[in-house]
């Protein structure tokens, strides 16, 4: 992704809980961003996308702590596709608890989740675990993290799902799955399957400016 300049006001921070960097917003109206990368991404990598889809909005961007191989990740793996479910409650309840540190330090809202792939999927695992952290979530190439999620409600949040049709990692049934477990909850998930891969696209740009406009409530 082409890197946009961010001003000095982006600021990379270490005294909470994960690294991570913090954008200030400059139109307080805007619901702040948590941005999430996939495997082998960092807290740099999702800011452009950030700034892009939301010019005005605060964007916290955290590091995945585990190292897969060297490659930041939000939780275990024990292979493509499948999950270390107990580190995935553990990892999501611990990044939970930054995002409180983090609304604290910085004075924001609960934030909306924008996360791929791998970070798709702790803001998945983290609707149904914490439901309050978060205050929508827009999920790229999500798949179901925990295969029995607690009972809970998230009535009414936003929740914007887009999946490839032809994703070599995330199995069209596994997305719609997840897709359910969420509307069970409450969550108001509008899933859309795109024509495309894995990676991310044009349309998958147009279509998350679109929902936030949409649905993402205001700071
Ligand atoms: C990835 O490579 O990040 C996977 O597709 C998703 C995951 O492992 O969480």
């Amino acid at each position: 992704m082409t890197a946009l300049p961010l001003g000095p006001a982006a600021t990379a921070r270490g005294p909470l809980s994960f690294t991570h960097r913090f954008v200030p917003a400059t139109d307080p109206s805007a619901a702040p961003l948590l941005l999430l990368h996939g495997t082998g991404g960092d807290e740099n990598d999702l800011l452009p996308l950030g700034r892009m889809l939301s010019p005005g909005a605060a964007l916290l961007s955290p590091r995945g702590k585990i190292s897969e191989g060297g490659m930041p990740r939000f939780f275990r793996r024990l292979a493509e596709g499948v999950f270390d479910e107990e580190d995935v409650v553990r990892r999501a309840n611990e990044l939970a608890d930054f995002i409180g540190e983090a609304r604290a330090a910085y004075g924001l809202a609960a934030p909306v989740a924008v996360g791929f792939s791998n970070g798709a999927n702790i803001a998945a695992a983290m609707l149904m675990l914490r439901p309050d952290a978060l205050s929508g979530a827009a999920l790229l190439r999500a798949m179901v993290p925990l295969a029995n999620p607690p009972a809970g409600s998230i009535a009414g949040t936003p929740v914007l799902l887009l999946s490839g049709s032809a994703d070599p990692i995330v199995p069209a049934a596994n997305a719609a799955r997840l897709a359910a477990q969420l509307g069970a909850r409450g969550a108001r998930v509008e899933h859309r399957v795109l024509p495309g891969g894995h990676g991310l696209m044009p349309v998958d740009m147009s279509a998350m400016r679109d929902w936030l406009a949409r649905t993402a409530p205001a700071a």
